[in-house]
This record gives C-alpha cells, structure tokens and sequence, in this order.
C-alpha cells in the first residue's frame, strides 16, 4: 500500500501573529498538491484562527500543538477541541517530548486528548520517543510499544488506521543530533509492528509515521525514501520559508 507522505512543521513557541501572516503569504503559493503530499503547519494556538484564514483555497493544513480532552469547563489556560474544530483545525500535535517532560504529561491524558480529537474531527499527531538513557541501554523497542499502546487504548480500528505518529527520539531534537535514516527507518518499523500486534495487518498498513528530530532541507530525502517512514515532523528548519519550502523538494 502506498501512504500519501506527510510532511508537519512544528513552530513550538516562536512567532507574533503578524510573523505567521507573513510566512503564510511566503509559502502558500508554492506547496506541491495535497494529491502528492500532506504539508501542515502546527502554529501555537493564540493564532490559530488567522493561520486558518491564510490558508484558506491554499494546499496548506494547520495543526494546534496540544489541547484539553474535555470540550468546555473550567479548565483555566487550557484548549477547547470543540474550539478548535469550531476554526476548522486539521491536526492536534499530542504527547510531544517537550509536552511530556516539561508539563508531565502521561499516556493517560494523551489517550484522553486522542480520543477528543477523534471526536471533533481532527486528525492526532501522536508523537512518541525515548531519552538518550534509554537509547543507550537498548531498550528503545519496549520503551516505544508501552507508549504507543497506552496512547492508542480504545481508539477503533477506523481511528488508528487515519492517525498520524511521529518517532522522536528525545536525543535527537533541536541538538542537531539526528537518528540516521535506517535507526529511523527500524524505530518507526517498530511503531507499525506495535500497531500490527494491536490492530492488524491492514492498520498497520494505512497509519502513517513520521520521524522528527533535526530533519532539514538537507537530509529529508534520505528519511523519504525509507519504507517505514511516511512524514517528517520539523522543529527548527520548518521557522523559515524558504527552508519550510525546500523540506518539500522531494515530492519534485
Ligand atoms: P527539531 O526539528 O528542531 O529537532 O525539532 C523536532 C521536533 O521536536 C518537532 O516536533
């Protein structure tokens, strides 16, 4: 089966609104078919409902990084999915390292928020990935299957097969220290066995995984061109234009 590839920018906590503006009217003209190629641009959420405007009648998709699991409440400082589907958000990041480490996140909350996603009619960005501890002591492979079941639990079979993973080892984000194409490569191998062993031959098949961790124009294709690896999800090289741009240059 042949996974349309999916290529997500991550802009974590950087840009004004007006700097997203300008972005959006730098790239928009320029981004190959969505028949080719998913491109998503996950801005914070403070400027969500512009990004969806920018993009409108464009190939360009949005993502939020994070929200709540509940639709409304009191719930001070956290993101409504009922909110965000209201704008028309495509993809909600969840479980991101920094997400998981800095805020404590659990694959309990992650399993919640995948679930309301599901429910708004977004599309999870699921993210996983071990420490370099951990890295080191071989245990990548069991690390990645508790993460991916806890986080999966209940989701149906229809669910799964449309979500999107992404493989981040810790160690290798914003250090410029990437994991090579073939660890990539084995490691989101490892993401679709566990989505085999839960789900069957035929999601495993259709979920789409990403790596993310220092890709940039310069070593993208090498990712692309690994069987396992469907998408990258980019920090620092998707700020730019035309960096966000050139990440896209495979597709040609
Ligand atoms: P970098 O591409 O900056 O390493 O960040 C990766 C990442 O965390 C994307 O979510």
């Amino acid at each position: 089966m042949s996974r349309k590839p999916i290529i997500a920018g991550n802009w974590k906590m950087n840009k004004t609104a007006a700097e997203a503006r300008e972005f959006i009217d730098a790239v928009k003209n320029s981004i190959p078919s969505n028949e080719l190629v998913d491109t998503v641009v996950g801005s914070p959420a403070l400027f969500l409902e512009g990004m969806k405007k920018g993009v409108k009648d464009t190939e360009l998709q949005v993502a939020a990084q994070n929200c709540y699991w509940e639709d409304f409440g009191a719930f001070t400082g956290e993101t409504s999915p009922a909110a965000l589907e209201a704008l028309g958000v495509d993809y909600v990041i969840i479980g991101h390292s920094e997400r998981r480490d800095y805020f404590h996140e659990t694959d309990e909350e992650i399993n919640k928020k995948a679930h309301a996603i599901f429910k708004h009619n977004m599309t999870p960005i699921l993210c996983c990935g071990e420490s370099l501890e951990t890295y080191e002591a071989g245990k990548t492979a069991e690390w990645i299957e508790g993460q991916i079941t806890a986080d999966l639990k209940g989701l149906s079979a229809e669910q799964v097969s449309n979500l999107v993973i992404a493989y981040e080892p810790i160690w290798a984000i914003g250090t410029g220290k990437s994991a090579d194409a073939n660890i990539a490569d084995e490691i989101c191998g490892v993401v679709r066995a566990t989505v085999e062993k839960l789900y069957g031959k035929e999601v495993a098949e259709a979920v789409r995984i990403q790596y993310g961790g220092s890709v940039k124009p310069e070593n993208v294709a090498e990712y692309m061109a690994k069987e396992n690896v469907d998408g990258a999800l980019v920090g620092g090289a998707s700020l730019q234009a035309d960096s966000f741009l050139a990440l896209l240059d495979f597709v040609k």
